[in-house]
């Protein structure tokens, strides 16, 4: 990949005021960001925390941590490699039990969409890779060459919600047959190719194929689940959690989460409706448009 603009892509946080309306960060208190990536929200926590208090960031990329290390300046920062499923080890080592406000920006960052050789665009020849810890086993490459068939048609069925799953798969499997699918660009033919001439669409044909992979690779739903029970636990009375979520399979795990843990007195909802972002934020930040946020406080 060349150019400046790719080698240092621009991040913008989403939804940055509604989510800080959510939390209310104040001087003193332990906050999480959960995703902190490169620190954007991250940021704006420790304003509003007046450079009293701790903000604890999480990321499974180590290299978002770096550039969040070169970020967050200010403040008392503490800064961890980790998934957010384990949030509750994190917070024990650091001896904390319990914080007052814990936030989640779910997905991937424009630093690993856009930085070379992370192989999450189906636009580029980059190896089909997709983790977003590079130190894990498992990538795309290996999901793509050696899963069933069936397995793969669930995969895309499930986490994609791809009408043409099957179909996808099958196409998948007969060109593996020949050679090992090696890169993003191989797999993005494979999936347009299967769609035809239903593939004339708003959105590219691999769109779903590559979400669905994503979410294989990173174990996402999974890791939501245990991120969200965990962040109920180690919130203090009057605690808030605030939740970005950027497909409907997230935001509804989400949703069901906050209605259970309300339903058993855990929890009271602060949205009932998920916040969106407005016009001016989309048209700014086109990556914004599919955001949904939804928050809640410990009871
Ligand atoms: C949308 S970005 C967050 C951007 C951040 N809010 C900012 O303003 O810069 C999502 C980040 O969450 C991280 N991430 C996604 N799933 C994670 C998980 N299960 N555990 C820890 N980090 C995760 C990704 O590596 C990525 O850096």
């Amino acid at each position: 990949m060349t150019g400046l603009a790719t080698r240092n892509p621009v991040h913008r946080p989403v939804l940055v005021g509604e989510a800080m309306d959510i939390l209310r960060p104040e001087a003193g208190g332990v906050y999480v960001d959960a995703t902190v990536g490169l620190g954007g929200h991250a940021g704006e926590m420790l304003r509003l925390m007046g450079g009293r208090g701790t903000l604890i960031g999480i990321d499974r990329d180590e290299e978002a941590l770096r550039m969040a290390a070169a970020a967050l300046t200010s403040g008392n920062v503490v800064l961890r490699h980790a998934g957010f499923s384990r949030i509750g080890d994190v917070l024990g080592e650091l001896r904390i039990e319990s914080v007052q406000g814990i936030f989640f920006d779910l997905g991937v960052s424009m630093l690993q969409l856009k930085m070379a050789g992370r192989g999450f665009s189906f636009a580029t020849d980059e190896p089909l890779d997709m983790r977003m810890d590079i130190t894990q086993a498992l990538t795309a490459r290996e999901v793509v060459n050696t899963y069933s068939q069936e397995r793969l048609t669930q995969i895309l069925r499930e986490y994609g919600e791809e009408r043409h799953a099957a179909k996808i798969a099958r196409a998948i499997v007969t060109n593996r047959r020949q050679r090992p699918i090696g890169t993003c660009r191989e797999l993005a033919r494979i999936a347009a190719w299967a769609y035809g001439r239903a593939g004339r669409q708003r959105i590219h044909p691999a769109t779903r194929t590559f979400q669905a992979l994503r979410i294989e690779v990173n174990r996402e739903l999974d890791e939501l689940e245990a991120g969200l029970g965990s962040s109920v636990r180690l919130l203090s009375k009057g605690g808030r959690m605030a939740v970005i979520s950027y497909h409907s399979l997230e935001d509804r795990i989400v949703k069901h989460f906050f209605k259970k843990a309300a339903a058993e007195g855990q929890l009271q909802v602060l949205t009932k409706k998920p916040v969106r972002p407005g016009p001016e934020e989309v048209r700014e930040n086109p990556a914004a448009r599919s955001a949904r946020l939804r928050g809640a406080e410990k009871l």
